[in-house]
C-alpha cells in the first residue's frame, strides 16, 4: 500500500472501500466517497471549518425526535427530497406529477362523506375542491381514496394545534363517475420551522424560508400508482421560490373566489367561498412502471 499524499489520498481510500460484498453498498459507498473527497479537494476547509460543519451535524441530530426530523428538514432546503421523489416517481407525462410527502401526514384520517367538511371549528375562509379522478385513457376511477391534510386558514397543521382528534384533515372516495366534493377552508403560505440548525443557517442567506399556500393529497386506487401530492395556490407570493421546491406548474391551481350563495357540496353559503376545481391523473401500475425505465 502506497503511503498516503494529498494526491494519492482518495485513490487509497476508493481502493480500501472495494471491499465490499454487497454490489450495492459498494457503489453507494465508491460514489460517495468520490464526491466528498472532491467537496473537500473543491473548498479546501479550515480545521475550524470542518469542526463546525461537524458541530452543526451533531447539533442536527439531536434535535431529532419522534416529532421532530431537523436532518429531513435539511434533505428538503438543499432539494434533496425533491430529487430523490422524482428519480423515484418517473410516471407518463400525462398523469398528475408527485411530490414530497412532507412532516405533517397523520395517518388515519376520519372518514369524510362526499362533500364533508374536513375544516369543522377550523379558522379561514371556506373552499370548496372538486374534480374527478381518472386514469390516462379518461377512465373514471370509482372509490379512489384521497387522504388531505392542509393547514388551517392561520398557517397551522394539527401538530402544531393544542388540540385533541383531528384538525385538517380527512378521507373522501371518489363516486362512482370518478368525482369528489371536498369541503375545506384555503391554506395560508407558512414558514419551515427557524428555531434548528436549519433555520440557523437559512438566517444567513437570502432565501425564503416559505413554503406557498397548498394543499397536501395522497390519492390510491387498486391497480393504480400511488400519487402523493401537492395543489399550490396560484398567485401565491411564495410560488415561485418554494423553500422545498416541490412546485410543479400542473399543481399550480386557482382558488375562484365565490360570493355567498349555492356552494358545490349543494348547501347555501352565507359568506363568501373558494373553488377550486382538479381533475387527478393517474398511471396504471403497468404504466408507471414502464415511464420509470
Ligand atoms: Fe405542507
Amino acid at each position: 500500500m502506497p503511503y498516503v499524499t494529498e494526491d494519492n489520498l482518495t485513490d487509497v481510500v476508493m481502493e480500501r472501500w472495494k471491499d465490499i460484498p454487497d454490489p450495492r453498498l459498494r457503489r453507494i459507498m465508491q460514489s460517495l466517497i468520490r464526491h466528498l473527497h472532491g467537496f473537500v479537494r473543491d473548498i479546501e476547509p479550515t480545521q475550524a471549518e470542518w469542526a463546525a460543519a461537524i458541530d452543526w451535524l451533531t447539533r442536527t441530530g439531536k434535535l431529532c425526535s419522534e416529532k421532530r426530523q431537523e436532518f429531513v428538514l435539511a434533505s428538503d432546503v438543499l432539494g434533496v427530497s425533491m430529487l430523490v421523489d422524482t428519480i423515484n416517481h418517473r410516471r407518463p407525462s400525462a398523469a398528475t406529477p408527485n411530490t414530497v410527502e412532507g412532516p405533517f401526514h397523520v395517518p388515519n384520517a376520519p372518514a369524510m362523506a362526499d362533500g364533508g367538511n374536513m375544516a369543522q371549528g377550523a379558522p379561514g375562509i371556506p373552499c370548496f375542491v372538486t374534480g374527478k379522478v381518472h386514469g390516462l385513457d379518461g377512465e373514471p376511477i370509482a372509490g379512489a381514496v384521497l387522504d388531505l391534510w392542509q393547514t388551517d386558514g392561520e398557517g397551522l397543521y394539527e401538530d402544531q394545534r393544542d388540540v385533541k382528534g383531528p384538525w385538517m384533515r380527512g378521507l373522501y372516495r371518489t363516486q362512482a363517475d370518478g368525482s369528489y366534493v371536498i369541503r375545506t377552508v384555503a391554506p395560508i403560505a407558512y414558514t419551515i420551522p427557524m428555531d434548528g440548525t436549519v433555520g440557523e443557517l437559512m438566517e444567513r442567506t437570502d432565501i425564503s424560508h416559505m413554503r406557498p399556500a397548498h394543499i397536501h393529497f395522497a390519492i390510491s386506487a387498486p391497480g393504480y400508482h400511488g400519487l402523493v401530492t401537492h395543489l399550490f395556490q396560484r398567485g401565491d407570493e411564495y410560488i415561485e421560490n418554494d423553500v422545498v421546491y416541490a412546485v410543479k406548474e400542473p399543481l399550480i391551481v386557482d382558488f375562484v373566489k365565490r360570493p355567498p350563495g349555492k356552494a358545490p357540496s349543494g348547501e347555501m353559503m352565507a359568506t363568501p367561498f373558494y373553488e377550486v376545481k382538479y381533475d387527478f391523473v393517474l398511471a396504471k401500475r403497468v404504466e408507471a412502471l414502464a415511464a420509470a425505465e
